[in-house]
């Protein structure tokens, strides 16, 4: 009876370029992301490409910056005030670089996912982000990266793991070309597989509700 289910309306947070959340209208246009519906993107900076992306695909976005807000309160307020007035059920970090406080994670228990481009427990919490976490891998020598798609709580990159794709080294690899294998051969596929996922689980729990 999947024909009767409400899809299960989903906000992107975005920080940068957007390439995951390019991944994910993509997924959404084939067809791939059909238990849920990207209605919001937000962005921490008034500059990112991700914005130009969503107003390409049609889909609202919003910019809430920190420094013109003042204080992370107020940041987090107005997140929580748009995800409120758009019935956001599905919060999904694509490249935010915004820390969020316990206050904002623990009023979404299991509706928030990141993206994180490292296979958890290695190279990630706090300090690992964007290509830091691919220097990082390369200066400790490890012959196997990739991507963790995870739920979100207080722990920086410490919620329970959904999905996980490993991407190999190459010789001569720079933090640069090794963020993009680890972008093209397991973030922009298993981010919207994991999506889709947690989607299909949110509605049927809503069905038999
Ligand atoms: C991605 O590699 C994502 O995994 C990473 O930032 C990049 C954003 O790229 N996120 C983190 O490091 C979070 N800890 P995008 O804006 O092109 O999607």
């Amino acid at each position: 009876m999947k024909e009767n289910n409400r899809k299960i309306r989903i906000a992107v947070f975005v920080s940068g370029g957007g390439t995951n959340l390019g991944a994910l209208i993509k997924a959404q246009q084939e067809g791939l992301l059909c238990d849920g519906e990207i209605v919001l993107v937000i962005s921490s900076k008034a500059d990112a490409y991700a914005l130009t992306r969503s107003k390409d695909a049609g889909i609202e976005s919003a910019v809430v910056e920190k420094k013109v807000l003042g204080s992370q309160e107020r940041f987090e307020s107005e997140i929580i005030r748009l995800l409120e007035e758009k019935q956001i059920d599905l919060i999904v970090l694509a490249g935010f670089m915004s820390i969020l406080s316990e206050n904002f994670t623990s009023r979404y228990p299991e509706r928030i996912i990141n993206v994180h481009p490292s296979l958890i427990p290695s190279f990630c919490g706090k300090g690992y982000y964007g290509l830091r976490v691919h220097e990082a891998a390369l200066e400790y020598g490890v012959k196997v990266t990739g991507a963790t798609v995870h739920f979100v709580n207080e722990i920086p990159d410490g919620g329970r793991i959904i999905m996980q794709k490993a991407v190999y080294i190459q010789d001569g690899d720079t933090p640069e070309v090794l963020q993009r294998r680890v972008m093209e051969e397991a973030e922009w596929i298993i981010l919207p597989q994991a999506v889709q996922q947690v989607c299909s689980q949110l509605a049927s729990d809503t069905i038999k509700k």
